[in-house]
């Protein structure tokens, strides 16, 4: 009993840090929630589909990933579709995100092989979405490019940037008359850092400071070229909207000090800017620029690591953007430390700035995700100063927290941040006009496997069904899409 009382002494006392703004959303404003393919789909080899890189990864180096998990069946979601659709129509959400596995659809790559059931799987899970009033928002390339173009150096060879727009030009062509959402990328900066600098995700290639930077020239390419075929080809009859979704931690300063506030500032440009500031601005961010070339050149190298866009490039790629895709989970403090030692090459060293999340805050089932609703607000208002006040749309926003009963955390996590969302369009004139959760169902966590749980639908990955069953925060879920109303009555 007296356990009890200060378990919810404690809940409480942490509910209370936050002043949530009770203002519901407006009318216009849309809830959704989402998930991706290698993630939920399972049937990684049926019907034809083509190896992808989450498939190799897993199957070669099956210790890479906690417990040796592997995206195999995940929630087996090619075969479930459809109770999937049921539990959007349960959580009363108007849009539902989710990727296409590039390999499903071209086995091999490239379009010299079209799978019929790929194209049929996707045509049925759209329709049926619409069907039921819930608009597919499609993301392109959610991180499992086929293992063909991996062997080929995948992200760092440029010929993957025609096969992209090749498999795309397929989506738009199959799915578009449907669509109005598109995501060409997700998340750019969690591609090429883990996948070709550090090693950590699939492909896991270790080429740290270099491999990275190839990466993300390729795929800001692929990117502009895509949205400008839509743009040309597509757009006047489908009527889409397209942009990437990219990956924001609100970077703040550990003090107030020039200091602090410039490295929190230059670590912002080198996870967000590198990607989004050639798209909204032209060409790379100053600062990393600058910073890349003066330790490349005393590292001896010939040239800078990152490599240059052309005039011609810059303006290209420049304004490629409907919209500006946000997933945001996490705050973390930055602060100023000495220039790092010349030596091996890293992107860690080019940022010169020393990370971290403060144990003080609040865990989650994933370290480097501390619960910190505050920054999201931030976060929010830097986009907006930065990109000259773009529309926003939330497109991922979530916990991984494993509370069997009640689901408390999860449900307070959602609601203080979507007052921090609330709070950035009342009060910094922020323009947000959609949020997406992650997830719907409990899924296939990366290198975390299935251990993290954010779904607000709980998966029961014993049973060969993988049994889908609403969590708490489901119900949360629905009030708030249903009502637009973030404080809820049966909340404890
Ligand atoms: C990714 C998701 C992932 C989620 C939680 C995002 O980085 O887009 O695929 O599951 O974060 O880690």
């Amino acid at each position: 009993m007296q356990f009890l009382l200060i378990c919810l002494l404690f809940s409480k006392s942490l509910a209370d840090q936050y002043n949530i703004n009770k203002t519901p959303f407006p009318d216009y404003f849309k809830f959704g929630a989402a998930t991706a393919a290698y993630q939920i789909e399972g049937a990684w080899n049926e019907d034809g589909k083509g190896e992808n890189i989450w498939d190799h990864f897993c199957h070669t180096r099956p210790k890479a990933v906690l417990n040796e998990d592997n995206g195999d069946i995940a929630c087996d979601s090619y075969h479930l579709w459809e109770r999937d659709i049921e539990m959007l129509k349960e959580l009363g959400v108007n849009h539902y995100r989710f990727s296409i596995s590039w390999a499903r659809i071209l086995p091999t790559g490239y379009t010299n092989v079209v799978s019929k059931e790929g194209i049929n799987y996707y045509t049925k899970l759209i329709k049926e979405l619409k069907r039921n009033n819930i608009e597919p928002m499609v993301t392109l390339y959610h991180w499992d490019l086929p293992q063909t173009l991996q062997d080929l150096g995948g992200w760092t060879n440029d010929i993957v940037v025609d096969a992209f727009v090749n498999f795309a030009r397929i989506c738009f062509e199959s799915f578009g008359k449907y669509v109005r959402y598109w995501i060409t990328v997700n998340e750019p900066f969690q591609v090429c850092h883990p996948g070709y600098g550090d090693g950590s995700l699939a492909p896991g290639l270790y080429s740290p400071g270099i491999g990275e930077y190839l990466c993300a020239h390729n795929l800001i390419k692929g990117h502009a070229r895509v949205w400008r075929v839509y743009d040309d080809q597509f757009r006047d009859a489908q009527k889409g909207v397209i942009s990437m979704a990219v990956h924001c931690g609100w970077y703040q300063a550990e003090s107030n000090t020039t200091e602090d506030l410039e490295a929190a500032e230059t670590k912002s440009q080198f996870v967000i800017g590198l990607y989004m500031h050639p798209i909204y601005l032209g060409d790379y961010p100053k600062v990393v620029k600058d910073r890349i070339a003066m330790r490349s050149e005393k590292e001896g190298f010939s040239k800078s690591r990152l490599p240059e866009f052309s005039e011609e490039e810059i303006e290209y790629i420049k304004d490629t953007h409907d919209f500006f895709g946000i997933n945001y989970y996490s705050t973390y403090n930055v602060k100023a430390i000495a220039e790092p030692p010349i030596g091996e090459p890293s992107f860690e060293k080019d940022c010169g700035v020393f990370t971290y999340s403060p144990p003080e805050w609040e865990s989650t089932q994933l370290s480097v995700m501390k619960n910190t609703p505050w920054g999201f607000r931030k976060m929010l208002k830097w986009i907006k100063d930065e990109y000259n006040s773009p529309e926003i749309l939330v497109t991922e926003n979530g916990i991984a927290i494993d509370e069997q009963y009640n689901d408390v955390t999860r449900i307070r996590y959602l609601k203080e941040h979507l007052s921090s969302v609330r709070d950035a369009m009342m009060f910094d004139d922020v323009n947000v006009t959609l949020y997406t959760v992650w997830s719907l169902l409990d899924n296939f966590e990366w290198s975390n496997g299935y251990t993290p749980k954010f779904g607000v639908y709980e998966t029961n990955f014993s049973s060969p069904e993988r049994t889908r069953t609403p969590r708490r925060s489901a119900k949360y879920y629905k009030h708030v899409a249903t009502t637009h109303g973030i404080v809820w009555s049966q909340e404890n």
